[in-house]
């Protein structure tokens, strides 16, 4: 039985984790959620495990290294950590550095140093099966080409570019670094771009949705034809639990979907999906149309391109996506219509202010 601590699991892909690896081990294992509850993490999207008897929920900052250290202190038999916890959006990281810093690079020198201390031997060595996963991003590699032939390998150069991304390669250098130093067992995951439910409506997929259900207008940047390489969430968990159960220590995976789409198809599979999913008897059907589609200024250093290839974690450990994209996004969409309550609860408040100032659309 292992008992996982997993940092972030009250945002989108750390919620996701936490209901999939209940769904897939029951009460075999236990899970610590420790997240900050920034604006991005939000204790609904836990609702169904809260009961659970191997569920805990501790609200810290990771950067926070008393309350870290406790943390290991009174659960001796953590085993696993699967550490998301960060600053995730791009936009705000160009607004405001400076946080990224502090929680992508400070935060995990906290957790790395925490689960060392808890986890080493007297002879430098470290308690057996004991394993640290960090979550990481394809970012890291910088942009590719507009050329259908080139992919980011584990051993693409890193050559980050936002401050967002350039917070996550130092955050990678230091996991790095411990591997190397102390023979730290870890594992670092790069990962394209997740969609699914309980994703914050700032990133382009539940932001189109929710946009585009309210008949306003669509926001794409540029001239729409950067390249993301879009995988569902569940995909990517999967990919987690098989890597920190079965990769190879200190190796890094790339976790990719194949599935490379510019912006304004996937604005425009949107529109036509809500138009497909919507009754007609919904008065926001006719709201739905690619009229709201509005171009504006460019994200600042914005990147091209970013394909994964996933050819290692494929052949080593047997991952491939499973979720098509098509059937992915009426997945999503229709979380979406179900979850109407969750919308109005995180776009109330803070987000509205977020979302005048980025937008004045
Ligand atoms: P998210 O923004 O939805 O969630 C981040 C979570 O971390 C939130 O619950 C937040 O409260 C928590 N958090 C933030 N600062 C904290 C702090 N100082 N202490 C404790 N908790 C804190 O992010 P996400 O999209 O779920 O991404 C999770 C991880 O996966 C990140 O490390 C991100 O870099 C990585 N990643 C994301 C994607 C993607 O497409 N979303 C793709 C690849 C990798
Ligand atoms: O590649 C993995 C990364 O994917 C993760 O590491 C990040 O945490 C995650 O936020 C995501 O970063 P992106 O910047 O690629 O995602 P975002 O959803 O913000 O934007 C996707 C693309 O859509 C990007 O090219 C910018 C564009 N976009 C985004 C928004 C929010 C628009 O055109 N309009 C928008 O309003």
């Amino acid at each position: 039985m292992h008992t996982y601590l997993v940092t972030g699991g009250a945002g989108f892909i750390g919620s996701n984790f936490v209901h999939y690896m209940f769904d897939k081990y029951g009460d075999d294992i236990r899970i610590i959620n420790v997240d900050a509850l920034t604006y991005a993490g939000n204790l609904e999207n836990l609702k169904g495990v809260e009961d659970k008897a191997g569920y805990t929920f501790i609200k810290a900052d990771i950067t926070d290294k008393e309350a870290i250290e406790k943390i290991f202190m009174n659960n001796p038999d953590i085993d696993r950590v699967v550490h998301f916890a960060a600053e995730s959006h791009v936009d705000r990281s160009i607004r405001n550095p400076e946080v990224f810093v502090q929680t992508n690079v400070l935060g995990t020198a906290v957790m790395l140093n925490c689960a060392k201390a808890a986890w080493e031997n007297s002879d430098g060595t470290f308690k057996e099966d004991h394993r640290f996963l960090h979550v990481s991003t394809d970012e890291v590699y910088g942009s590719l080409p507009d050329d259908d032939n080139a992919f980011f390998y584990e051993t693409t150069p890193y050559d980050p570019h936002s401050p967002y991304s350039a917070s996550k390669a130092s955050s990678d250098m230091l996991v790095k670094a411990y591997m190397d130093t102390y023979k730290f067992p870890a594992n670092i995951t790069n990962c394209s771009n997740n969609y699914g439910p309980y994703q914050f409506p700032e990133k382009l997929i539940p932001l189109m949705i929710n946009n585009a259900l309210q008949g306003k207008k669509l926001p794409v940047y540029g001239d729409g034809k950067n390249v993301r390489d879009w995988l569902y969430v569940e995909d990517h968990c999967k990919a987690i639990d098989l890597v920190i159960n079965k990769g190879r220590l200190f190796e890094t995976y790339n976790i990719g979907g194949h599935n490379e789409k510019r912006n304004i198809e996937i604005v425009t599979i949107i529109i036509e999906t809500l138009q497909d999913m919507l009754d007609d008897s919904d008065p926001r059907k006719a709201n739905v149309t690619k009229d709201l589609i509005t171009y504006v200024e460019d994200r600042k250093g914005h990147d091209r391109r970013y394909a994964i290839a996933p050819d290692k974690i494929k052949s080593e450990l047997g991952w491939e996506p499973e979720t098509m994209f098509a059937q992915g996004i009426r997945k999503t969409i229709a979380w979406y219509f179900d979850h109407e309550d969750w919308m109005k609860n995180v776009t109330s408040g803070d987000y509205q202010k977020y979302y005048d100032s980025m937008y004045s659309v």
